[in-house]
């Protein structure tokens, strides 16, 4: 479904991402994993179009998208949950779900249907639909940042550190919440730091360090590398 080849991501002369190769197949939860200034974040909004690629090539579901506009990568299928979890503040929650839906603007029964959809997954955010984004908690607002993805109606979802900054409590329910989407045929590609957890909900997973990948294999064969030591993955 998402094929990234030899991808390579540069800030200057910051060689960030060095020809990485993955691929996250239809249905998959593939979880990538690194410590601090690893390249996860670089490889994430490269393939979301926010970031340009200086090598390699990003087809989604066969499709070119190595070039592609956030915009068009969005209208390609793909949606994107940054680590800065941003919410418009002065908002209020379901106008920020709405604005997820901007490329769907035309289809508004469309938009109706899948808000429903997604206030029975985040029961949390149709209690608080009318109330200003900014006064949601930390977890909360994990919640609505995704909520608003899916309101693009993708068909595969990146997430860059959701569990980042959270309540054990929290990210126990952001876990649970991500297998639930995964169950529903949602492909998955997971950046986290929280290696226990990523890898218990993961199909596979790749290891980044230095912007390489340096191991890659299903969760068991990952664990049993003997090298995935804590400088790998900060703990
Ligand atoms: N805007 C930028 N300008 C210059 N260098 C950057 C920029 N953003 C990231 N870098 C550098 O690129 C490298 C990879 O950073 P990136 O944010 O992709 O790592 P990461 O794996 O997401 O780390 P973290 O776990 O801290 O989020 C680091 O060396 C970082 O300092
Ligand atoms: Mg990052």
């Amino acid at each position: 479904m998402l094929d990234v080849s030899d991808l390579s991501v540069s800030y200057g002369t910051i060689r960030a991402v060095r020809g990485i190769s993955f691929t996250v197949g239809k249905g998959e939860l593939v979880s990538l994993l690194g410590a601090n200034g690893a390249g996860k974040s670089s490889t994430l909004k490269c393939i979301a179009g926010a970031l340009k690629a200086s090598g390699g090539l990003i087809t989604l579901g066969g499709k070119d998208i190595t070039s592609a506009s956030p915009e068009q990568v969005v209208r390609a299928g793909l949606a994107t949950v940054p680590e800065t979890r941003d919410v418009f503040p002065d908002l209020t929650v379901g106008e920020n779900l709405m604005l997820g839906a901007y490329i769907h603007r035309r289809d508004q029964a469309g938009n109706r249907q899948n808000l429903e959809r997604l206030h029975t997954l985040f029961p949390r955010l149709a209690e608080r639909s009318h109330q200003p984004a900014g006064t949601l908690s930390g977890g909360e607002q994990q919640m609505l940042v995704i909520a608003r993805a899916l309101m693009s109606r993708p068909t595969v979802l990146l997430l860059d550190e959701p569990s980042l900054g959270l309540a054990p409590a929290i990210v126990e329910r952001i876990f649970e919440m991500i297998e639930t989407l995964k169950k529903s045929g949602l492909t998955i590609l997971l950046v986290e730091q929280n290696v226990n957890q990523a890898l218990a909900v993961a199909d596979r997973a790749y290891v980044m360090r230095l912007g390489m990948v340096v191991t890659s294999g299903t969760p068991d064969e990952i664990r049993a590398t003997s090298d995935l030591s804590a400088h790998y993955l900060g703990g």
